[in-house]
């Protein structure tokens, strides 16, 4: 491990162009091109750690919020980890993602998620499997043509002058699926804005009562025919959501290949007349609980659900909240105190999985990471049951 002497903060105004050089380098992308994405993060959102040789590693903090249990909690994802070259296997990326943790935990932000390139580094801070993103890539000619009753809602085409409208269908559809993003401006930015040199497109469905559904997308030219990067897609209506199937199939006079953010239990994939085809699991993504009383106070329960949870927790990283706690759940939200007698025994890595029901109390005692007494392993389990986690966006 390194030398306490290193120095966590946010970056100074002269340490942007090294910090390009160091995020292009581990990119793959040039320092001018890193610039953009700097900017759409926001430059105070940049920590560093420096060593006495200057800045040795860096990320983005994207503060926004994620739904469990059917509430909205404040999360801070994790970007872009970038570690120097001549650093790297030393220990700079475990000690920058321990301080930002603490930076995190101190702000009383209930948990992190982030995609890992590298899940043994996020998993010895404490983040484990919290949910999914599954991809699905299809021919234009699968996109199932529905024989509606009634004509299909009209489409028209995405403004920005829309984008409080989306974003307030998108707000109110989210709530109801475990894992989906309460987004901020960064990933907002992602689904609707150009990446990659390609501008998204939006097609709006109205109907009688205001925006019902939406589709985004980019297309990527192919040398004759084109492919299509679905960023977003969000319905309130059966309706809606058949009318974003019917403008996937109109794509395919030019495009061989749609490329869907999907899941097994998506309303979009299970929409389809014929539910078979293949969806991939991309990869799943990873939470730390950054405050455990802000996790299990402020996460949703479902109501019929009661009981309590004698919980002791192992954290090295945080340790301010290792040891024992009660979780008394009744009426759909959850108390958390200090004390009890610690039956269901969890790792930070075992508090994440459990307590997004991404993981079962009976399967964290497989991986090495719970234990407890069966009845209280079977209680802890129904506390946090729900649909899987799962959301359509990498950010
Ligand atoms: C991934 C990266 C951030 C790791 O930084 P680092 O300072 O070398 O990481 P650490 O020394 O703290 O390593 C911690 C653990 O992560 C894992 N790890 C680190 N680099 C790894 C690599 N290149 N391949 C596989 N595992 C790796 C190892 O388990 C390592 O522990 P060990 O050295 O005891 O085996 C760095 O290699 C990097 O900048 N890569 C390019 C950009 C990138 O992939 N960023 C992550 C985006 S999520």
């Amino acid at each position: 491990m390194p030398a306490d002497d290193l120095d966590y903060g946010a970056a100074h105004e002269a340490e942007r162009e090294v910090l390009s050089e160091i995020m292009g380098h581990a990119f793959a992308t040039t320092p001018a091109g890193m610039v953009g994405w700097l900017e759409r993060l926001g430059y105070d959102q940049l920590r560093v750690l420096r060593g006495p040789d200057g800045v040795r590693a860096c990320l983005g903090l994207v503060p926004m919020g994620q739904i469990f249990g059917g509430r909205s909690l404040p999360i801070v994802g994790i970007v872009g980890v970038a570690v120097r070259s001549d650093w790297m296997r030393r220990g700079m990326a475990t000690a920058l993602m321990g301080r930002a943790l603490h930076e995190i935990r101190a702000g009383g932000v209930a948990a992190s998620s982030l995609y890992a390139s590298t899940a043994s580094l996020y998993r010895r801070v404490g983040y484990e499997c919290a949910g999914s993103r599954h991809l699905a890539e299809l021919l234009p000619l699968l996109a199932p043509s529905f024989r509606e009753p009634t004509p299909p809602l009209r489409a028209r085409q995405a403004t920005p002058d829309d984008l409080p409208a989306v974003q307030a269908l998108y707000r109110s559809v989210a709530g109801h699926h475990e894992g989906f993003l309460d987004r901020g401006p960064y990933v907002w930015a992602r689904l609707c804005d150009e990446r990659f040199g390609v501008r998204a497109h939006g097609l709006l469905f109205d109907d009688d009562d205001g925006l019902a559904g939406y589709l985004y997308y980019r297309k990527h030219p192919g040398a004759d025919r084109h492919r299509v990067e679905v960023t977003d897609a969000c319905a309130r209506s059966p309706r809606a959501w058949r009318r974003i199937w019917i403008a996937l199939g109109d794509l395919g006079t030019m495009v061989d290949c749609i490329e869907l953010p999907t899941a097994p239990h998506d309303p979009l994939y299970l929409h389809h007349p014929d539910p078979r085809f293949a969806v991939r699991l991309q990869e799943n993504w990873l939470m730390r609980v950054t405050d455990v009383v802000a996790m299990l106070e402020g996460r949703g329960y479902a109501p019929g659900v009661a009981g309590r949870v004698e919980l002791r927790l192992e954290d090295p990283v945080l340790p301010e909240q290792a040891g024992a706690w009660q979780l008394e759940v009744e009426g759909g939200r959850g108390r958390l105190v200090r004390g009890g007698a610690g039956r269901l025994q969890l790792d930070a890595r075992g508090l994440a999985a459990w307590c997004s029901g991404f993981v079962s109390p009976h399967a964290l005692v497989q991986l090495g990471l719970g234990q407890g007494p069966p009845p209280v392993l079977e209680l802890a389990g129904a506390i946090m049951a729900g649909p899987q986690p799962w959301m359509r966006e990498m950010f």
